[in-house]
């Protein structure tokens, strides 16, 4: 087997996230996005000694429990990849592949609750972020996703199974739209063009709407007819904002280098539990909102009775644990590290008539070391990347009396425990909560105590 060479393999066994196991001459074969039961074809991409990785090309066998994808881009963007997998097994598999991160670095889980679904199978997305680009070089103007398997083709988005038909049609029209004034997209390679993204939030509970439209400043367009047909559109719920984000950076990534707003407020408003949220176009919410009131109620019963108790909710984004916590406990020290996020965590918790909320901004690395309140529970809900060891070092000494975990990323999660347990910590259970059907991702939530 050489690095490029086309191979087929049945897949036996998963691993987080989503990666299938199986065997060729005794060789272990990984498999980004196949499931047990299936034999696929793919591209070597990878050949070391101990294991190789495939690109897959094509489902050569299905798997027996496997069912028809709803969406006709199934295969072709990579988003949703799972919606031939029933629910229940998707929710098996996600199971799986964290028990056995959990087995195999030696970590228990404590008491294991099971796995939450999530309440929506399908639409439940609040949040969708698009690119310009065309399908085949030279081809009409796209607006939708990435191809899998194809560094730079972007596939149209008529219909997806991850959002509503608000979404849907402000995609229509806005490509439409640029197709008929010809304008180009970005090029990342060539650093040329002006349309980038277009990125939509829509509240699940409120139905308010947030379009952003990403582009370079290379052209000076007018996009007051833009606006008016957005504006104009049959929408389910409520559009309350038109924003046009200047992004001249190299990088492929959304970065906000100035905003205007073109109509409307610069943010929506999320109602979760009972308690409003402001969602500026740039802070961090939860994508899936009743997912979110879900994982939420969890962290608030792992909390108990938080009457006369100090909370750090640390990695706070606009504030949403923090301020379900608030509700109970004495005070809520919240820490964040985008700006915009705390001011509108600040700005939610007097829409809430919260007044024992402090939200601060700042690295929690750094801010850590200058809180004077002593916490009895810290709650930590850290990016992909986990918690960093200096924050570590800090919620270890702080020597709260409960901890709780709340993380998106299984991997990073084990190595954090595995500090904590250093640092005296007793994990009494842990839950899993499904926030991403048809995608590999999971939340994992984890109560420690302190011995
Ligand atoms: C998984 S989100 C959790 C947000 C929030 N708890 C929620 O449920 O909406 C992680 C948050 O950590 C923030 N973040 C990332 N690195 C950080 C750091 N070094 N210090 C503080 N916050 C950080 C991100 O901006 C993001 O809002």
């Amino acid at each position: 087997m050489k690095k490029g060479s086309i191979i087929e393999v049945k897949i036996e066994d998963i691993e987080f996230p989503a990666k299938g196991i199986g065997y060729v001459n005794g060789l272990k074969v990984f498999a980004k996005n196949a499931f047990p039961g299936q034999v696929v074809k793919g591209r070597v991409s990878k050949k070391r000694r101990e294991y190789a990785e495939i690109k897959v090309l094509e489902v050569v066998e299905k798997a027996e429990y496997e069912i028809e994808p709803m969406c006709d881009h199934h295969g072709v963007s990579g988003g949703c990849i799972q919606q031939v997998i029933p629910y229940e097994k998707q929710l098996e598999f996600k199971t799986d592949e964290v028990k056995k991160l959990f087995e195999e670095s030696n970590v228990t889980m404590g008491k294991f609750l099971g796995i939450e679904s999530s309440p929506e199978i399908n639409h439940y997305r609040n949040k969708m972020e698009y690119s310009f680009g065309d399908e085949v070089k030279g081809g009409e103007l796209n607006l939708g996703m990435h191809m899998v398997n194809k560094r730079n083709g972007i596939v149209n988005i008529d219909k997806c199974c991850l959002t509503d038909d608000d979404f849907e049609i402000v995609c229509k029209a806005t490509v439409n739209y640029f197709r008929e004034k010809g304008l180009p997209f970005y090029k990342v390679m060539q650093r040329e063009g002006y349309l980038r993204h277009l990125v939509i939030r829509k509240a699940k509970k409120t139905g308010e709407i947030i379009v952003n439209l990403v582009t370079t400043t290379q052209i000076d367009f007018d996009l007051s007819e833009y606006v008016e047909i957005i504006k104009n559109l049959d929408y389910k719920g409520t559009l309350k904002s038109i924003i046009h984000t200047e992004n001249n950076s190299f990088s492929d990534a959304v970065i906000p280098e100035k905003i205007n707003i073109l109509y409307g407020e610069d943010h929506i408003t999320e109602e979760l539990l009972g308690l409003k949220f402001k969602i500026s176009p740039f802070s961090f919410f939860q994508t899936n909102s009743e997912g979110a009131e879900k994982l939420y109620s969890i962290v608030r019963d792992f909390m108990g009775d938080a009457s006369n108790k100090v909370v750090f909710d640390l990695y706070c984004g606009t504030g949403t644990i923090g301020q379900i916590a608030a509700g109970k406990a004495e005070k809520v020290v919240g820490v964040e590290l985008i700006e915009e996020a705390v001011v509108a965590a600040n700005e939610n918790a007097k829409l809430n008539n919260l007044e024992n909320c402090n939200f601060i901004a700042g690295d929690v690395a750094e801010v850590i070391k200058t809180i004077k309140d002593k916490p009895d529970i810290i709650i930590l809900d850290p990016p992909r990347s986990g918690v960093h060891p200096k924050a570590m070092e800090y919620v270890v000494k702080f020597n709260p009396k409960q901890i709780i975990y709340v993380s998106c990323n299984p991997k990073t999660l084990v190595e954090d425990l595995k500090a904590l347990q250093i640092g005296g910590y007793e994990i009494e259970k842990t839950v899993l909560m499904d926030m991403f059907p048809h995608t590999p991702h999971v939340e994992t939530v984890v109560n420690l105590n302190k011995k």
